[in-house]
């Protein structure tokens, strides 16, 4: 099948039917890089565009191969730091309206609705540098056998925010990680910096099983676990904890046994959880030493390059790949931000195998705030998907139009269907690089309902 070469600068993503073996485009969803659409919905006039059978290649011509069906992608989304639940609570208490209306704007995953649809949240479990001060689950000092754990440590806002979002999309994958382990657990005394006393090994894996619990008793039903978040970084001025692979593989093995014995047997656990430049070493390593333990991994985007996940799916293709974490920063070109994103994560980290991409914060204001007092990070200030004035107000930013034209085009078609699959795509002729790619297929419950294939392009 092949496409005819748009025209404009923009993202696009159009739902395709197939009908007696001619492929047509019925629904296309656009951002524009003057801003004129976001997000837009429209039908193509006159409906539909016919696909043509494969001529001699034109300027830039897509050329999908739905014989090549690949991973399912699990969804887009973004961290809710303890700062972002907590800007959104007070969105809530100032202005509810504003507030369900972004919460729809973000997560309604109902096959055509004007959302993101948003379907992959990750939560730290405890203080990050934004959260509103360092705590952990159990912070009394040489508590082995965790007697004092408490998931009510983390601020309540954090459980109201995951139950409301759960409310407006129960497809909603939860992932859990720490950003430290109790400061008492560590050789440091801190949560800020240093590394586990391998003496805790046992005690952090039950201390990530009742963290399981935890969730679960507050009505969050959790999709996966990770064991530390970024173990190549240490850092003196928020909660941070460098971890050995080795370190690494011992808990998630324990826990792994954990888990399973206490009705967790179908929660996974993913590994790394750091940047694409470390592909080649940390996750292979941890592969070999605790495969059988570990779903998967997941990469951050602060250094490296996305081609660097090749060098773990060539070694271990049949593991799954997350991509979890990238921020942007605040005074940067909307649409500069835009491309990079399709190229980097939402279209490119896909093709290198991921199954989700997702930004940082879900929500700051307007300073990248707030942070936890004293930290060293996102130094010039991070933002939000999502900003939230304190007047009551809120705006998206361009972190949530890529993402939002990626994910539209993997959400179930059926209410509880499957999710979409990325398919084969390549572009040919002379101005092939001015068009970067993605192919999806959503199949259907009922076998005799047509399939839905998805193109996302970004047009230089
Ligand atoms: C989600 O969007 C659909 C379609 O627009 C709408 O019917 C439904 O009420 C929305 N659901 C929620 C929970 O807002
Ligand atoms: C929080 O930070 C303070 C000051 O840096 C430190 O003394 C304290 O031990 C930390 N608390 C935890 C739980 O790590
Ligand atoms: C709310 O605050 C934002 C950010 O400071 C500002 O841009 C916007 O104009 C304000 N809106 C109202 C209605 O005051």
């Amino acid at each position: 099948m092949t496409f005819a070469q748009p025209a404009l600068s923009f993202i696009l993503l159009g739902f395709i039917h197939m009908v007696y073996c001619q492929w047509q485009i019925w629904d296309i969803w656009q951002t524009t890089w003057d801003q004129k659409m976001l997000l837009a919905y429209s039908q193509p006039n006159p409906a539909p565009i016919n696909f043509v059978t494969p001529g001699p290649i034109g300027s830039a011509d897509i050329v999908i191969d739905d014989t090549a069906v690949y991973q399912t992608i699990y969804g887009f989304g973004a961290a809710l730091t303890d700062s972002s639940a907590q800007l959104l609570y007070n969105l809530k208490t100032q202005n509810s309206g504003s507030y369900w209306s972004l919460m729809d704007y973000l997560f309604n995953a109902t096959d055509g609705a004007n959302s993101a649809g948003f379907s992959f949240i990750r939560v730290p479990l405890g203080a990050t540098d934004f959260s509103a001060r360092n705590y952990s689950y159990d912070d009394v000092s040489g508590d082995t056998p965790l007697y004092d754990f408490n998931i009510g440590a983390a601020p309540s806002y954090v459980f109201t925010v995951l139950r409301d979002i759960l409310s407006i999309n129960n497809m909603l994958r939860v992932y859990v990680l720490p950003w430290s382990p109790p400061g008492w657990m560590k050789e440091s005394g801190t949560m800020d910096g240093g590394s586990l006393n391998t003496a805790y090994i046992s005690v952090m894996a039950n201390y990530l099983l009742k963290s399981l619990q935890g969730f679960q008793s507050e009505g969050i039903p959790v999709y996966a676990i990770g064991i530390q978040n970024e173990p190549e970084n240490s850092n003196p001025t928020y909660p941070t904890c460098s971890m050995p692979v080795s370190t690494e593989a011992d808990i998630g093995i324990a826990l792994r046994t954990y888990m399973n014995g206490n009705g967790f047997g179908d929660t996974k656990i993913i590994g790394y959880e750091h940047n694409w430049a470390d592909a080649a070493n940390y996750p292979v390593q941890l592969m070999q030493q605790a495969a059988s333990s570990f779903d998967g991994v997941s990469f951050h985007c602060y250094a490296g390059s996305v081609s660097d996940q090749a060098e773990f799916t060539s070694q271990y293709p049949n593991k799954e790949v997350y991509f979890t974490e990238c921020s942007g920063t605040i005074g940067t070109d909307w649409w500069t931000d835009i491309k990079w994103y399709m190229d980097n994560l939402f279209i490119g980290s896909l093709a290198y195998g991921s199954s989700t991409g997702l930004m940082w914060n879900l929500a700051l204001d307007g300073n990248g705030n707030p942070k936890l007092s004293g930290t060293s990070s996102c130094n010039p200030p991070c933002r939000g998907v999502v900003q939230i004035n304190s007047n009551g107000t809120w705006s998206v930013n361009q972190e949530f139009y890529a993402m939002g034209q990626a994910s539209k085009a993997i959400l179930p078609r059926d209410v509880g269907g499957p999710w979409g699959q990325r398919i084969g795509v390549s572009v040919g002729g002379e101005l092939n690089w001015a068009l970067v790619v993605g192919a999806y297929v959503t199949k259907r419950v009922s076998p005799t309902d047509w399939n839905r294939y998805s193109i996302v392009v970004l047009n230089w």
